[in-house]
């Protein structure tokens, strides 16, 4: 009997674990197994068919992955977020560098004991520009992948360099010691803007605070937003990242022309959103008190990304405007999950 088809997915414990795994185990036949450094909550184990509970630092975590299943794709999720990463640049390096190294070799190892391409998704994001200034922010307005690839974040760094692993391994990496070579990695990436979900409250990122008003308006609490009111960076649904990481996974290797695709939805300013929230929850009061540092990171980011590339190769659509994603899956959703609080 032929091992059973499986995906490995890092970090799995995060946001965008919690929502991938449950989209996969819905509709997919794969098995999912799950490493994370932290147990998974239970709502994610029981979805999986393996949990590990490891360092994606150590090698040792990703032989812990069971024999028994067919590995046709890693998840590479696991990361250290860009406000973590500028508080501990060395610890960040470990993780966003040297663990994407330690997956693409178990990706590479896995490819071998198969006899076909391990498909590796990797979830870079807008850290890795670096726009020089405001003013030029406000010229540039929405950026192709070639642009401002100077990131100002160690986060950044790590995500572009990670990008260049990805393309080294699937198309230059050649084992020399080992006859025959592996069949290797099909590494595909994509750069995200702010995710926001209806489920998980975010933590360790600089473009947490939209998501923050609203998870804490719905609770009825006051929120000081930590940029000023007319910040500008892209944003999306969670919904839709997942679609976007699962439609590039799939896509057809014939038709995809770039290893890096940028993916958008909308961009509203801290005040566009706020004015949205408090519509819906008008008894809290909602505040500006940017932080330095932070607001320097997001001033540096882009306002917009051009997604032309991904529409064009892949067919990427986002399904959530601003106001259907208020309407119909951000409000209906927190209302009842803080119901009672
Ligand atoms: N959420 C966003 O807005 C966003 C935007 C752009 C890119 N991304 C990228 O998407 C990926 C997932 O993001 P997320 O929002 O789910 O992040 P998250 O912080 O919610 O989850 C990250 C997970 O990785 C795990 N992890 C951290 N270090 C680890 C290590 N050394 N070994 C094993 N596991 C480790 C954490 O325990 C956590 O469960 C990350 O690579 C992130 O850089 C996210």
């Amino acid at each position: 009997m032929s091992a059973r088809s499986a995906v490995v997915i890092t970090g799995a414990n995060g946001e965008i674990g919690h929502a991938l795994i449950e989209r996969l185990t819905e509709h997919g036949q794969d098995a999912v197994i799950a490493l994370d450094l932290r147990e998974p909550d239970p709502s994610v184990a029981k979805r999986c068919a393996q949990v590990v509970v490891g360092d994606v630092t150590d090698a040792a975590s990703f032989e812990r992955v069971s024999d028994q299943y067919d590995v046709r794709a890693v998840f590479h999720l696991a990361a250290m977020l860009s406000t973590s990463s500028e508080k501990s640049p060395e610890r960040a390096q470990s993780v966003n560098v040297d663990g994407t190294l330690r997956a693409l070799g178990f990706a590479m190892a896995r490819s071998a004991r198969r006899g076909a391409k391990v498909s590796f998704v990797f979830p870079s994001s807008i850290a890795a520009y670096g726009v020089p200034s405001l003013a030029e922010k406000q010229r540039a307005g929405a950026v192709r992948e070639e642009q401002f690839n100077a990131p100002t974040t160690m986060y950044g760094v790590n995500k572009l360099y990670g990008e260049h692993l990805g393309r080294y391994y699937s198309r230059h990496y050649r084992q020399l010691a080992q006859e025959p070579n592996p069949p290797g990695v099909d590494f595909r990436s994509i750069r995200f803007p702010g995710i926001i979900s209806a489920f998980t409250v975010p933590s360790g990122g600089t473009s947490d605070y939209l998501p923050e008003m609203l998870h804490a308006a719905a609770q009825g609490k006051d929120y000081a937003c930590f940029v000023r009111d007319d910040t500008r960076i892209p944003f999306m649904a969670m919904p839709d990242a997942v679609d976007a990481i699962l439609q590039l996974a799939d896509a057809d290797a014939a038709k995809l022309s770039s290893v890096v695709y940028n993916v958008s939805a909308f961009n509203p300013s801290p005040a566009e959103f706020s004015e949205r929230v408090l519509r819906a929850f008008p008894q809290v009061k909602i505040t500006y008190a940017p932080h330095e540092k932070r607001q320097g990171i997001v001033d540096t980011w882009p306002a917009d990304l051009d997604d032309s590339l991904a529409r064009r190769d892949w067919a990427w659509a986002p399904k959530y405007s601003l106001d259907r994603m208020i309407d119909e899956y951000l409000l209906p959703n927190v209302k009842q999950r803080y119901a009672g609080v």
